[in-house]
């Protein structure tokens, strides 16, 4: 093989990769000036420095509703460096709506085991819709890098199985049973 040989077929290789970059650095361009990428799940947005002041995300609104026409909807806030509330209770094989917000830094959630799973961005309502199968506590990491102590953020998602789940309409806790 020649010197000559080589060297074309390296500017070939040199080349196609960066065609590849280029074809990908447009998709990225192009999808976020035309399709206005945001966070994924729900465009609404919220003031993250008035988040605890007023509105959906005041202490007194935190945790799990269920509402006179049984819907369920549990609102956390993601915060450096807890869940509040740390547990929160849903029922099992119900539909649940979780809506969480972030008054400082990035954060997200996984509930082990489920398909929930989002980022939790300051300044916008990150909303998850699901139905938890099986009754048990899952536990809830953040799973974005959101400073020093984020190994030590975590919180939990009791499923109570429907039996236990209080007959009436209002604030549900982990404690509920
Ligand atoms: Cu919050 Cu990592």
């Amino acid at each position: 093989m020649s010197d000559e040989y080589i060297r074309r077929s390296e500017l070939r290789w040199s080349g196609l990769a960066l065609a590849a970059l280029a074809v990908m650095l447009a998709i990225i361009i192009l999808s976020a000036i035309a399709l206005a990428i945001h966070p994924p799940s729900n465009i609404e947005m919220v003031d993250p420095a008035t988040l605890h002041l007023s509105g959906e995300f005041i202490e007194s609104n935190l945790g799990t509703t269920a509402a006179d026409d049984d819907t369920i909807t549990v609102r956390i806030v993601a915060t450096q460096f807890a869940f509040v509330p740390r547990c929160a209770a849903v029922p099992a094989g119900k539909p649940v709506t979780i809506r969480m917000a972030a008054p400082d830094v990035v954060h997200g959630i996984i509930v082990i085991g489920t398909n929930v799973n989002t980022m939790v961005v300051p300044g916008f309502i990150s909303q998850v819709r699901t139905v938890f199968a099986q009754p048990g506590d899952y536990l809830m990491p953040c799973h974005e890098y959101c400073g020093l102590g984020h190994s030590e953020m975590w919180g939990t998602i009791r499923v109570l199985p429907q039996t236990e789940w209080p007959q009436r309409p209002g604030k549900v806790d982990c404690d509920a049973r």
